[in-house]
Order: C-alpha cells, then sequence, then structure tokens
C-alpha cells in the first residue's frame, strides 16, 4: 500500500493527544498534511506551547507514519492557547489567561515562582507579561534587572518595560522609594491595579502572571470585582507553620470564585553535594496544600542556592541556567500549569471527557 494524502492524515488523526485524552482530529489539531512521495510535512496546533504532550506526539506520528510507508516525518508544532472568559468590560481582552500567583505568607517564594515561570513559559515560545502587584515589596523589577520608568506614547497607555522578551510592570516602577509602598492601601490600590490591567498596553498575550502581595485579601477582592481571571497558583512551602496562611488564602480564592489551577511546593528539599535528598522543611505542605484546595500539586521546587543567587542578579535562574535540575523543575510546572489551563478551559467549551482512542498513548503526568 502506498502512501497517501488521506491515509498520513488519518494516521496523524487517530493519535490521541495525551493532555486531552481527545484523538487529534476530533481536536482540530491537526493544520495541514503535504505528502510528496515518502516524505510527509505535517503542522500540529498545540493548545499550549509548553504542552507536556508534544514529545509522545512526535513519537507517535513518526511511528504511525512510517508504519504508513513514509521515510522522512518533518512535522511543525504551533500553538493556539485556550481564552478565558471575556466580557465586554473587560479591562484586557487581548490577555488569554490572567494567573495569580499567591500564597497567605510571604518568603515562600511567590515572586521567583512568578519570574520562573513568566521566562518558561516564554522560553516555550508563549506570549508572556509579568505584572508584580506586590505593593508591600515588589521584587519583579530586581528579579528581573529591569528598572526604569514606563512612558505613555499617546498620553493614555502605559508602555510596559520589557526584558528577556517578556513585558514587566510593576508598582516599584512608580514609586521613588520602595518604602513608601507601605501606604498603598484601599482606594489607591484598587485605581492602580485597574490601571495596570486596563491602561498598561499589554498587546496580545497568552498568559499574564501576577505576582501578589502575602496575605491577598484586599487584591483578590479587587481582582475578582474586576476581570475574569483563569485561576490562581498557591505557592507553599512545606513545613505544617506556613499552611494556616496558605488554607486562608485557598479559602478566599474559594469564596471568590477564584479557580484553584495548583499548588507549588518551594524549598521542597535540598540536594547536598554527595547527591542526598535533605528534607530541611520537613515535608508534606504541598500535598495537604493540595487536598485543601482539591487541586493537583503541580510541581516541588528544590532549595538551590541558584535560585536566589540569580535572583539577586535580575536573570531568572531558568534563563541564566536553563539546564540546572532547579530549572527543569520550573520548566515541569509551565507544562503541568499549562496542560491545567487547557484542561480547566476546555472544559468551558463542551467538554473533553477522556475517551478511550485505539492509539493511547501513556500520559506524561
Ligand atoms: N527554591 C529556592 N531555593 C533557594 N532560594 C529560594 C528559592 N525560592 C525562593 N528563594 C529565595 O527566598 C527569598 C524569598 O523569595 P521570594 O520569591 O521573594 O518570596 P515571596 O515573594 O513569597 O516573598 C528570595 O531571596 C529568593 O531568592
Ligand atoms: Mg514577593
Amino acid at each position: 500500500m502506498s502512501l497517501t494524502q488521506d491515509l498520513a492524515k488519518s494516521a496523524l488523526e487517530a493519535i490521541v493527544d495525551p493532555v486531552t485524552q481527545k484523538p487529534l482530529g476530533a481536536l482540530g489539531m491537526l493544520k495541514r498534511v503535504d505528502v510528496a512521495g515518502t516524505t510527509v510535512h505535517a503542522e500540529i496546533e498545540l493548545f499550549s506551547h509548553a504542552s507536556s504532550g508534544r514529545e509522545a506526539i512526535e513519537a507517535e506520528a513518526e511511528r504511525v507514519l512510517t508504519q504508513a510507508g513514509a521515510t522522512s516525518v518533518e512535522l511543525t508544532f504551533s500553538a493556539n492557547v485556550r481564552t478565558r472568559q471575556v466580557t465586554g468590560e473587560d479591562p484586557c481582552p487581548d490577555v488569554k489567561n490572567v494567573i495569580l500567583v499567591m500564597s497567605g505568607k510571604g518568603g515562600v517564594g511567590k515572586s521567583t515562582v512568578a519570574a520562573n515561570l513568566t521566562l518558561a513559559l516564554h522560553r516555550a515560545g508563549a506570549r508572556v507579561g509579568i505584572l508584580d502587584a506586590d505593593i508591600y515589596g515588589p521584587s519583579v523589577p530586581t528579579m528581573l534587572g529591569v528598572q526604569g520608568r514606563p512612558v505613555s506614547a499617546d498620553g493614555k497607555s502605559i508602555e510596559p518595560l520589557e526584558r528577556f522578551g517578556v513585558k514587566i510592570m510593576s508598582i516599584g516602577f512608580l514609586l521613588d522609594d520602595p518604602k513608601t509602598a507601605v501606604v498603598w492601601r484601599g482606594p489607591m490600590l484598587h485605581g492602580a491595579l485597574q490601571q495596570f490591567l486596563q491602561d498598561v498596553h499589554w498587546g496580545k498575550l497568552d498568559y499574564l502572571i501576577l505576582d501578589l502581595p502575602p496575605g491577598t485579601g484586599d487584591v483578590a477582592l479587587t481582582l475578582s470585582q474586576k476581570i475574569k481571571v483563569t485561576g490562581a497558583v498557591i505557592v507553599t512551602t512545606p513545613q505544617e507553620v506556613a499552611l494556616m496562611d496558605v488554607y486562608k488564602s485557598i479559602s478566599m480564592c474559594q469564596k471568590l470564585n477564584i479557580p484553584i489551577l495548583g499548588v507549588v511546593e518551594n524549598m521542597s528539599y535540598f540536594m547536598d553535594p554527595s547527591g542526598n535528598r535533605n528534607e530541611i522543611f520537613g515535608r508534606g505542605g504541598g500535598e495537604k496544600a493540595a487536598e485543601f484546595a482539591k487541586a493537583p500539586l503541580l510541581a516541588q521546587i528544590p532549595m538551590d542556592s541558584l535560585v536566589r543567587e540569580w535572583g539577586d542578579n535580575g536573570t531568572p535562574v531558568v534563563q541564566a541556567q536553563p539546564t540546572s535540575t532547579v530549572a527543569k523543575a520550573f520548566k515541569e510546572l509551565a507544562e503541568r500549569l499549562s496542560d491545567k489551563i487547557t484542561l480547566a478551559l476546555n472544559e468551558s467549551y463542551g467538554g473533553v471527557a477522556p475517551t478511550e482512542g485505539p492509539k493511547r498513548l501513556k500520559i506524561l503526568r
């Protein structure tokens, strides 16, 4: 049997996307198939740039096309990220996903997670922005090595600053002295957040990551009134004492109808030079928080001095040392989070109940 366009197309369409557990054909993920002799070019559109299913789809496509008689397979991947619900009043309708990074507690690594997540998503190919809404201690400017005052080209919208290809806005850019941040309360805070979402020229973004201050009551409440966010990522550390505050922020999200996309356990363990895993802060915090939130534990990020050193140096470790173990943990977080967003948003697109496909792939989670 010789390889035909139809044969190649149906072989590819039957591949099951490991993230949604549905065949590529049913999901409209196969965008183009060209067969020239025994060479196949195909374009597959993923639901996110960082999709954990990409490698498995690639391997399966090679396998089924070779079986169908192809001698050369060239695949192009693109991504069309799902969009949160956007109403007429939305302050930033061109931003597909708004993700809150939060925790009841300070010092657990919210800003570190927000900055590295931003860069991991960007490095996977997505268009990403980060909004530092921590009025008490804006640290994104330091972590991303950006300073300066945003300018307005038209007197209406504010241009965000940019570094490493991501758009950055911080309350810190507007303060002469970061210590004055403490007085930003109530109406000023509401106004500032509104401006940051509405008047900052974010352009078209796949993800806007918001680094929230600890004890996020005010900010989360304001946000939930102004915008339909995709959801929240809760950051915790492994020890029991951190949990009470983390539980409070989870319940607050639940009360405000902010979906919890998952939990990140930061400073989970420390690998000593002889390769032993030390759980210096205890264990179980991430799992307990995830259970309480009825959400997945998306990542366990090790304690690694590279994180602090590069954070202080203005280049997050994901960018500075992308092949390090800790950078890989952040990369995996980006994959799992974007898969979770795909699933959560697909549900509102009419459901993606798992189907038993004939060529069911291993789930990479
Ligand atoms: N996984 C980690 N390993 C080592 N240091 C970390 C890690 N995560 C965070 N840190 C460091 O801990 C400090 C607090 O982190 P930060 O992200 O500012 O916390 P938060 O935003 O929750 O207050 C920073 O100095 C940061 O570099
Ligand atoms: Mg912070």
